[in-house]
């Protein structure tokens, strides 16, 4: 019985860890369960589990009834006998009065010690089995302990352990990158892009309270913030000097620094739409601040359209 019952749990472990390592090597069964290629592998170790569960219950209640059959069997016969009935200790009980190995109240007259205090008598009680091996199971793990941990070395202890998981981690951070580059966004050679992709989002990022609020969601600016369409800037019109005005914002004028809490990607898409205001000329927008900006070089090339329609517009002053 128990061999058998050894067995099966065994089964169970083995096909347990074997459904583990195939879900670790195509993470992706949940994506699409109907068509992994494992599913039935899946179905069938769920279908053996269930099974199982159910013999065990049909297993727990036969046990169950052939008890009631022998307790009844045994009352008929003392019946027979015509002795009193005394139930047979069930396995539970005999497992507690083992780990306890208490001595029952009326016996506990052998085990009283001479002591006496003010009538408090003393019993000499054994240590309850459970509680020494428990104890004894303290001591042998710890001399396991020690001899893993710090005589041999084959486990790591927690200092060690923890950068073991950060080199683990820096790799897979490392690995993640690498798989998926992100596009470095460096300043000194950024140039305007004419992608309505990036522009939308950068649209998205400048209306309402992020710009809109100070410079207006047509960037015709207000009280606060100058207007972004015209030709004159405070701090330079060309893509690289936008850029850096609103990534380190002008902080003593009241223009956050947006770096901080936007990507950097975010910053390169909202600078290209302001950009991209560029001589819009909204109705009621802000008289010029700052210097009209001539580009000294413009770099032309496809994507530089509108670029180049301010440079026109320049031209046309
Ligand atoms: C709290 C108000 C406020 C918000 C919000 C704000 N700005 Fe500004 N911004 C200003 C002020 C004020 C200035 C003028 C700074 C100066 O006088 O030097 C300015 C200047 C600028 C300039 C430079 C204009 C020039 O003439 O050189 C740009 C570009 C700009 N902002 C873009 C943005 C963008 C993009 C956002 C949103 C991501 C934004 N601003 C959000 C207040 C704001």
């Amino acid at each position: 019985m128990r061999r058998a019952a050894l067995l099966i749990l065994s089964m169970i472990y083995t096909l347990g860890a074997f459904a583990q390592d195939t879900a670790q090597a195509q993470a992706t069964f949940w994506d699409d369960p109907v068509n992994h290629p494992m599913l039935p592998v899946y179905l069938l170790v769920f279908f053996i589990l269930v099974v199982i569960t159910l013999v065990g219950i049909v297993a727990l209640y036969l046990v169950q009834v052939i008890n009631m059959l022998v307790v009844e069997a045994d009352k008929a016969r003392a019946l027979r006998l015509g002795v009193p009935y005394i139930p047979k200790p069930t396995l539970w009980s005999k497992l507690v009065q083992q780990l306890n190995a208490s001595v029952p109240v009326e016996e506990e007259k052998d085990i009283e010690l001479d002591h006496n205090y003010d009538g408090i008598k003393e019993l000499d009680n054994h240590l309850p089995p459970w509680w020494k091996w428990l104890f004894y199971g303290t001591i042998a793990y710890a001399i396991v302990y020690i001899v893993v941990f710090h005589f041999s070395d084959t486990l790591p202890l927690q200092e060690k352990e923890y950068q073991q998981e950060l080199a683990l981690a820096e790799e897979q951070a490392r690995k993640l990158k690498a798989s998926q580059p992100q596009e470095e966004i460096d300043e000194s050679t950024l140039v305007f892009s004419n992608d309505q992709a990036l522009i939308e989002k950068g649209k998205a990022v400048f209306n309402g309270n992020n710009c809109g609020a100070c410079h207006r969601n047509d960037g015709g600016g207000n009280t606060i913030g100058p207007n972004l369409t015209d030709l004159y800037w405070l701090h330079g019109g060309d893509v690289k000097q936008v850029f850096h005005t609103i990534r380190n914002g002008v902080v003593e004028k009241g223009m956050p620094a947006w770096g901080k809490s936007m990507s950097p990607q975010d910053v390169r898409n909202v600078t290209f739409f302001v950009m991209s205001l560029q001589g819009t000329n909204p109705a009621n927008g802000k008289g010029p601040q700052g210097d009209l900006f001539k580009p000294a070089t413009v770099e032309l090339d496809s994507t530089t359209t509108i670029v180049a329609d301010s440079v026109k517009a320049q031209a046309s002053l």
